[in-house]
């Protein structure tokens, strides 16, 4: 058989089946695949996922996982970037469709990189949100610590979505419900659409707004722990917020109050 006349299926090298994908405004959408029964990972690392190209060879971008370590499945929340090399593919994915996906997970947001503390806040804007839809979901979170505020800004309603419904199921979750219930703070902010709470994170944070709505002492080195995920502007401006109650930044080797990662690459700082 000529190579013309040749099969067209190709069997991607570490492929998953996509099995459940959802689409949350024209800029987001997340989407489900099988795991590999090999995959071990701690809740909040990312691994590096994609598509081939049009050469068939692998695109691939760092990708948080979403969905927490004892999940039978992976779960991603993805930007869709209109001219991006992977995302203005990734975005058009079907159920029943295979990706690629690396499987060595790393990252450095992880519990083990924070000391033990009694109150966790998850600091997140848009898809910054992704590796603690994983965290917010495992039980450890819980068992760590007595708090857990997970703050997640974004632009407009439609973009907090996502997080909103996460929240809510898992506090009706049968298993992790009860565990969730009173420990869990969800603090959902808007900056461009009239919204119930608004604000960036850093301007709640040093204007104690948040401290006072949620009837919680400013952050201290003793008691607070903090995980941050954003564009790399948030992250420093959160960093700077952080230092100045006194937390220190940490990391899997030394252990410290707080660890940020990137959301993503490219604004320019
Ligand atoms: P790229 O060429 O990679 O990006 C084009 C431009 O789009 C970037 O320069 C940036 O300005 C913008 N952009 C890229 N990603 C985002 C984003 N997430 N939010 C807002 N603007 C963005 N992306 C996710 O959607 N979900 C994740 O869970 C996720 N986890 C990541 C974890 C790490 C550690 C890193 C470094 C990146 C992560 N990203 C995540 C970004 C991801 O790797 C890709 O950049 C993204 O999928 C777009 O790929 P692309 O090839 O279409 O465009
Ligand atoms: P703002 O609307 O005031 O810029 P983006 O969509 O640009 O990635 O931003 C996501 C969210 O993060 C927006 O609500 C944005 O607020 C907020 N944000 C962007 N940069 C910072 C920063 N340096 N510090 C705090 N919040 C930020």
């Amino acid at each position: 058989m000529s190579d013309a006349a040749a099969p067209k299926v190709k069997t991607l090298p570490d492929a998953q089946t996509v099995t459940q994908v959802q689409h949350w405004t024209d800029r987001l959408f997340s989407f489900r695949c099988t795991r590999p029964q090999s995959l071990r990972f701690r809740s909040g690392e990312f691994v590096m996922i994609g598509l081939l190209d049009d050469n068939g060879k692998p695109l691939l971008r760092a990708y948080s996982i979403a969905s927490p370590s004892w999940d039978d499945e992976l779960e991603f929340y993805s930007i869709k970037v209109p001219d991006g090399p992977l995302t203005s593919r990734l975005q058009h994915i079907q159920v029943g469709e295979q990706i690629i996906l690396r499987p060595k997970p790393v990252g450095t947001l992880v519990l083990d990189a924070l000391l033990p503390g009694k109150r966790l806040w998850f600091l997140a804007t848009g898809t910054g949100i992704a590796p603690f839809a994983s965290l917010m979901r495992d039980p450890e979170t819980y068992e760590k610590f007595e708090q857990v505020v997970m703050m997640h800004t974004c632009r407009t309603i439609e973009e907090l979505e996502y997080g909103r419904q996460l929240v809510e199921n898992l506090r009706n979750d049968p298993l992790i419900g009860e565990m969730v219930e009173g420990k869990l703070h969800y603090y959902p902010t808007t900056t461009r659409e009239d919204f119930h709470h608004m604000g960036r994170i850093t301007d709640n944070m040093t204007s104690g707004k948040v401290f006072e709505d949620l009837g919680i002492p400013p952050m201290d080195r003793e008691h607070d722990r903090a995980m941050v995920c954003g564009s790399l502007a948030f992250n420093h401006d959160v960093k700077d917020v952080l230092e100045g109650f006194g937390l220190r930044e940490g990391a899997n080797s030394e252990p410290q109050e707080y660890v940020v990662e990137k959301a993503f690459v490219g604004d320019g700082i």
